[in-house]
């Protein structure tokens, strides 16, 4: 069988250890993995500044720009208003002189203009149809005319070749029953309004700017510092022996790691028990394997010794064909068990369970006739599990092989099977000693045994729950029928095979 080449010291100090993570070199298969990671997923640094950056950026854009809006339009408001208070005080004092409207302008209506900016003002007086009262000529009329009713007109325009803003204002002026209207127009260039705006808008733009630049450079110092913890703590995880297996301290680390620790620390956990239990599996197995070798050492030796004695050679060799029996069969169940434990979860195929335990009784067949026990079966139809049928078929050996191997010369051994609503029961039946209470779930250990005068190997049973708690099922032992013997019972999950429900049974006695 290839599956001893498995156990043989040379394969078992290359095989495993070549996979295993303890002899790769300290920055072995794990660092690739971890780098590929890393080139795949930004990092986390990286992830939480694009978070923050991002809004941030979008809120201080729009109030930058909310900001400039506002201040653009209190720096009109402000510039409009002194151009009407100008044009006001100007058309105020237009009278009448000699029977005709004259423009005197007061010093102050240009003088509310002063600024360190030296805007240049210009005025325009006009009365009635057009005529030049004061003023530039040249100065742009509003693009529709003034009229008392809407009150002034502002407008931009230009004035040899220099942006203006200007209001229209008109009058009516009044005399003797008649009237004139006389309209003026104040117009200046625009550095003490960008100044104004300037000064209104740009502390905005700098504070802004400012909380950007310190966000990009305080975040990053932060997360460093607040994300040492996790990199300790991988430091921690990638940096253990592959058998170092106390649980992680969580001390100092924040709140939120907790949780992950007590993951990390749980599955260690896990891993000690399970490596213990490995561990005392191989000494068991180890030890359960000595005696045998031993005793056949020593049959061989003796048999050498006994060379003229042929009775006393011929004893000695059948001791030791028994004891590479035991052998034969400890090595199986070992290798049984550990195919049992190791499928994580068995390849599933649909079969009939009926099929598996007939051709487990009939290869059962001879044992029992040699021993003269009566072997029997009822097992109904369609009884459909899904499974692993080499594991189903070590399950059902194990239990029939038991009720024969204990059952005294002359018994009766029989198997029962059907299908219980959505479950596949199937029962061993003896006739035999049985098992005392006080260790009736003790056989299920491994290498416990009841027996001592019978051969086995203490492995079968627990062979036999393994797998059927692989397969979602279990193995129960209770007295046998009439309070005699061993009934031994599987139970699996039916499936929903082809035949399923039909439980029409045929004995197969
Ligand atoms: N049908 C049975 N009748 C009586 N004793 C049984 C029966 N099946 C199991 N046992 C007891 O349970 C023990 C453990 O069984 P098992 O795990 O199959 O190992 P092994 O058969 O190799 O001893 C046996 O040694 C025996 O004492
Ligand atoms: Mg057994």
């Amino acid at each position: 069988m290839h599956g001893y080449e498995i156990e043989t010291p040379d394969n078992r100090r290359h095989a495993p250890e070549d996979a295993s993570p303890q002899s790769a070199p300290a920055d072995g298969p794990m660092k690739p993995a971890l780098a590929r990671d890393a080139a795949v997923q930004p990092g986390l640094r990286a992830r939480l500044m694009l978070w923050l950056l991002v809004p941030l950026a979008l809120f201080v854009t729009m109030a930058v720009i909310t900001g400039y809006d506002n201040a653009r339009r209190t720096a009109d408001r402000l510039q409009d208003k002194l151009l009407l208070s100008s044009a006001r005080m100007i058309a105020g004092e237009v009278d009448w002189s000699d029977g005709a409207p004259v423009a005197d302008v007061p010093p102050a209506a240009l003088e509310i203009f002063e600024s360190p900016y030296r805007d240049s003002v210009f005025y325009k007086v006009e009365a009635g149809n057009g005529r030049l009262l004061g003023g530039r000529p040249d100065l742009p009329a509003p693009p529709a005319p003034p009229t008392e009713a809407d009150g002034p007109v502002f407008y931009h325009a230009s004035l040899a070749d220099m942006p203006v803003r200007a209001v229209a204002y008109r009058r009516l002026l009044y005399d003797a029953g008649r009237s004139v209207p006389v309209t003026v127009i104040v117009a200046k260039t625009e550095g003490s309004r960008c100044a104004m705006l300037d000064e209104l808008w740009r502390p905005q733009l700098v504070v802004g700017s400012l909380m950007l630049l310190l966000v990009a450079v305080l975040v990053p110092l932060g997360l460093r510092f607040e994300l040492e913890p996790l990199m300790k703590l991988k430091d921690e995880v990638a940096g253990r022996e592959p058998m170092q297996l106390e649980p992680m301290c969580a001390q100092g680390l924040p709140r939120e790691l907790q949780p992950i620790v007590d993951a990390i620390n749980q599955c260690i956990a896990q891993l000690k028990l399970h490596s213990e239990a490995q561990r005392q599996f191989i000494a068991d197995a180890a030890h359960q394997l000595r005696t045998p070798l031993a005793l056949l050492d020593a049959q061989l030796q003796y048999a050498r010794r006994v060379d003229e004695n042929a009775a006393a050679r011929d004893a000695a060799l059948v001791g030791a064909c028994r004891s590479t029996r035991k052998l034969t069969e400890m090595t199986n169940q070992l290798l049984m068990m550990a195919q049992a434990e190791s499928t994580p979860q068995p390849a599933l195929t649909e079969m009939d369970l009926g099929a598996v335990l007939a051709s487990a009784l009939e290869e059962r067949l001879a044992a029992a006739q040699q021993r003269n026990i009566d072997l029997g079966a009822e097992i109904g139809d369609g009884l459909w599990v899904k499974g692993n049928a080499e594991l189903l078929m070590a399950l059902v050996s194990n239990l029939i092989d038991n009720a024969i191997r204990y059952t005294q010369t002359g018994g009766r051994v029989t198997v029962v099977a059907k299908r219980e609503a959505d479950r596949i029961v199937s029962r061993v039946m003896d006739n035999g000693p049985g098992i005392p209470d006080d260790i009736r779930e003790r056989v299920f250990e491994r290498f416990v045994r009841g027996f001592a005068s019978t051969e086995g190997t203490g492995l079968g049973l627990p062979i036999a729950r393994e797998i059927a708690r692989r397969h979602g099922g279990d193995v129960r032992l209770a007295t046998g029928v009439d309070g005699q013997g061993v009934t031994a019972t599987v139970i699996l999950p039916a499936s929903r095979g082809q035949g399923a429900g039909d439980e029409a049974a045929a004995d197969r006695r």
